[in-house]
């Protein structure tokens, strides 16, 4: 073989090494591409599945959001979960102790449900219910405040069991369910103190308007009073002294000086009466000297004409300022004055104390017969008790009817603190102010 031929054939043999590697790698780019293609498809479909799972998760939270009504977004609960995971039964479930019970079940009234269920944790729960329900249970933690450690469960066939995306699916679920249900509290709470501050306020009204009428009914027995007592005996005086004028001046002046000696007698009984009236309207004492002093002259004469014993440990009261004193003085006559009229009993005990958080503590104790709702509920012309409850409202305070220890009543006046006044403002003043 020449050399010109030697060098042909290894060229031969190059050129073909050549193509033998251009054919291998261009099949091994086709295989790549064809790799890529179904890495892309798989891609495509895993986004889509985790598109589609995030789809489901939304709908089933935005279906819990407009439930406020803590009863009802547990069957939603239930309902939401079985639609999310295509499940066959959603139950929504509370553990007392080592009992668990089913509190709802979705489809509602249809869904397989247990009776109750031996279970510590959430484990024992999927235990108990899988085997009870032969198929593919998932248990998640659904801590609402309405329920005692409660679970949702799902329940479906043991051929589909639950995936990984289901269970995570289920967890946030199970997470802005608890959300909600706080929102659903909020929201009960919030239209609770709502209600309660219309009837507070409704309440207020009520007594402000009896407050109203009282003291209308107040100066118009005032205006009587003075009309029918003092007025006609001043007239009367006035005659009378006008007589006795006229007699002395006829000369008959021993019957003129009798007919002033009359004249006398009757103002002495007009004094006497405005004495009396002057004290219901505003017990010296009390202006004087303050709340105790005038409440235990009251109560001596209380308990001399009842013969019952009236104990008065009232002294923190003499720090308040006079409207809060006088409230509190009429309010402590009416219960004491109530305790001896109606309770039969011995003793009555009137204590005052300054509370911690500040303001006052007033309780009328009596050891009688107590009285009952109806009887203090009597209105109409029974006036006592809507009176010191109007007066306690008055200066901002309450008043309850408790039973006392050992039987009786036991009437207690609560008083915030009072605003600093400046200066005593006599309670004459406040009289004709009002
Ligand atoms: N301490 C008490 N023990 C037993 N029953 C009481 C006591 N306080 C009140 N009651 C009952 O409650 C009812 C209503 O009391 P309230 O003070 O409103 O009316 P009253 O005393 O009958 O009349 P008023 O006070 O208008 O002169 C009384 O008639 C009585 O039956
Ligand atoms: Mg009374």
């Amino acid at each position: 073989m020449s050399v010109h031929e030697i060098v042909l054939d290894v060229m031969l043999a190059l050129a073909l090494g050549v193509l033998a590697a251009l054919v291998v790698r261009a099949r091994g780019s086709r295989r790549a591409a064809e790799r890529n293609v179904e890495a892309e498809r798989a891609l495509r479909e895993q986004l889509s599945a985790q598109a589609d799972a995030l789809d489901r998760l939304l709908a089933a939270t935005t279906g819990l959001a407009d439930e406020l009504d803590e009863g009802r977004l547990l069957e939603r609960i239930a309902e939401e979960a079985l639609a999310l995971v295509s499940a066959d039964c959603g139950l929504v479930l509370e553990r007392t102790g080592n009992r668990c019970t089913v509190v709802t079940s979705a489809p509602l009234g249809q869904a397989w449900r247990p009776s109750a269920l031996d279970a510590v944790s959430a484990t024992d729960l999927a235990a108990e219910l899988t085997a009870a329900y032969g198929g593919s249970v998932e248990v998640t933690p659904l801590p609402v405040p309405s329920l005692q450690a409660g679970a949702l469960a799902v329940l479906r066939s043991p051929d589909h069991p639950f995936s990984a995306v289901e269970r995570a699916q289920l967890r946030v679920f199970a997470a802005a369910a608890v959300r909600t249900a706080h929102n659903a509290r909020l929201f009960t709470l919030a239209e609770t103190l709502r209600v309660e501050a219309e009837l507070r306020e409704r309440e207020r009204g009520r007594l402000s308007d009896q407050l109203l009428r009282v003291e209308e009914g107040e100066r118009r027995r005032l205006a009587l009073a003075l009309h029918d007592g003092p007025q006609q005996s001043i007239a009367g005086i006035g005659l009378i002294v006008q007589a006795a004028h006229d007699t002395i001046q006829a000369g008959e002046v021993e019957e003129g000086l009798g007919s002033l000696q009359r004249a006398l007698a009757h103002c002495k009984g007009v004094v006497g009466s405005l004495r009396t009236l002057t004290f219901a309207l505003e017990p010296i004492t009390l202006r004087d000297h303050g709340f105790t002093a005038a409440f235990c002259e009251l109560a001596g004469q209380l308990s001399e004409s009842h013969k019952v014993k009236i104990e008065v440990d009232a002294s923190a009261i003499d720090a308040l300022d006079r409207q809060a004193q006088v409230s509190l003085y009429r309010i402590a006559q009416e219960a004491t004055t109530n305790a001896v009229k109606h309770a039969g009993g011995s003793r009555v005990d009137v204590t005052a104390r300054t509370l911690e958080k500040g303001g006052i503590e007033l309780m009328i104790a009596d050891d009688g017969r107590g009285a009952s709702e109806d009887e203090l509920m009597r209105g109409g012309m029974h006036r006592g008790v809507d009176a010191m409850r109007e007066r306690a409202w008055g200066v901002g305070g309450t008043m309850t009817f408790e039973e006392t220890n050992g039987g009786g009543c036991t009437v207690r006046v609560i008083v915030p603190p009072r605003p600093a006044v400046e200066g005593p403002v006599p309670i004459s003043q406040q009289l004709r102010a009002a």
